[in-house]
């Protein structure tokens, strides 16, 4: 609950928007330390996408009784807007005000649904509404309390490839490995299915510790993230390519030994597993990572796409259900005249 504080802006207005990207993980989040502070169990490592766009608006109202969050032209479900609600009560504390707030949000991928990102969300509504309540706070400060609603959003404040480290309250957060522009990687989402996952990641992250793979998968993931670490460093796909694959497959490894069972993939995730193995050997240098979802991420050079667009054309995957993404940018905020 937000706190009031004595001589704080009571009622605070305020508008502003922001635009935050998506990452994809190469390096993944999955388990937690600290469920209520999202604190992870290990370091990941992402890349922040150009085309998975959220626009948030965000306006704070004294005349508002409650939190009114619009998402994608409806209005979003009482879990939704209450999840909002709460996260906009961390910055409510720091700005000294209970002033509600109006929410309208935007996905730039809404053809894609199963893409529909808490990452880009919860990094847009945190800078949106940190710029609307006037508050001066640095990136790191800003990927801290983005955490707070999504793990993964920390990761979005940030352009380029980023590491969020794990730690404790103060020290999980992100920040970039290496400046923008230092290597033209491209995400090719084939979207095999769009609909809502049945267990989304908030509920998954808790069922990790019941598989058995938990322990091995921590043990390995110090190798994996000096191995894709490097491999941006050195800008060489031989080297963080096999890494994130191997990865991907960790991950899922734990959350189908999970207990319930967390099964995310479908007939067509397989068939794209196998079909990266075929590219390989056609010198088309691909590979795989995945996250809780089915859709296959292809990652590879920008000189390999046509080649690759081409093969996944001939397996009957084009149009709106293959989205290449590059490098993105990190968040930008206007703020607005309320
Ligand atoms: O931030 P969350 O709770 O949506 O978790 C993200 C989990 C994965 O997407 C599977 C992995 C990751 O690191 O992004």
């Amino acid at each position: 609950m937000s706190q009031h504080k004595p001589g704080g802006k009571s009622n605070a207005t305020g508008a502003a928007r922001a635009e935050a990207r998506a990452n994809i993980a190469f390096v993944k989040y999955w388990g937690r330390a600290d469920d209520a502070r999202n604190l992870p169990l290990n370091d990941s490592i992402s890349l922040t996408l150009d085309r998975l766009v959220t626009t948030t608006t965000i306006e704070f109202a004294p005349a508002l009784d409650a939190d009114e969050f619009l998402l994608n032209g409806g209005a979003a479900t009482p879990a939704e807007t209450a999840r909002a609600s709460r996260h906009l009560d961390h910055l409510r504390a720091l700005a000294g005000t209970k002033t509600r707030a109006r929410i309208v949000s935007e996905n730039a991928f809404t053809t894609a649904g199963g893409l529909a990102s808490s990452a880009s969300g919860f990094a847009a509504l945190t800078v949106a509404a940190a710029g609307a309540l006037g508050l001066d706070l640095d990136a790191r400060e800003l990927s801290r309390i983005a955490r707070l609603g999504s793990g993964s959003a920390s990761r979005s404040l940030f352009g380029g490839f980023v590491r969020w480290r794990a730690g404790n309250d103060r020290e999980s957060v992100a920040e970039p490995i290496v400046p923008m522009g230092h290597w033209d990687l491209r995400d090719v989402i084939v979207v095999v299915e769009a609909g809502r996952k049945k267990t989304g990641s908030a509920d998954g992250h808790s069922l990790a510790r019941t598989s058995p793979f938990l322990t091995g998968r921590l043990d390995s993931l110090p190798g994996t993230l000096s191995a894709v670490e490097r491999g941006i460093r050195e800008r060489d796909l031989a080297i963080m390519g096999p890494a994130i694959e191997a990865e991907a497959l960790s991950m899922h490894a734990v959350m189908m030994t999970s207990n319930p069972s967390l099964l995310y993939w479908t007939p067509d995730t397989v068939r794209m597993l196998l079909a990266v193995r075929d590219f390989r050997e056609e010198r088309i240098p691909t590979w795989m990572t995945l996250d809780a979802g089915p859709n296959p991420h292809l990652i590879c050079e920008a000189g390999t796409v046509p080649r690759l667009l081409s093969r996944l054309k001939e397996m009957g995957f084009g149009g709106e259900h293959v989205l290449v993404c590059g490098p993105g940018e990190g968040p930008k905020v206007d703020r607005l005249q309320p």
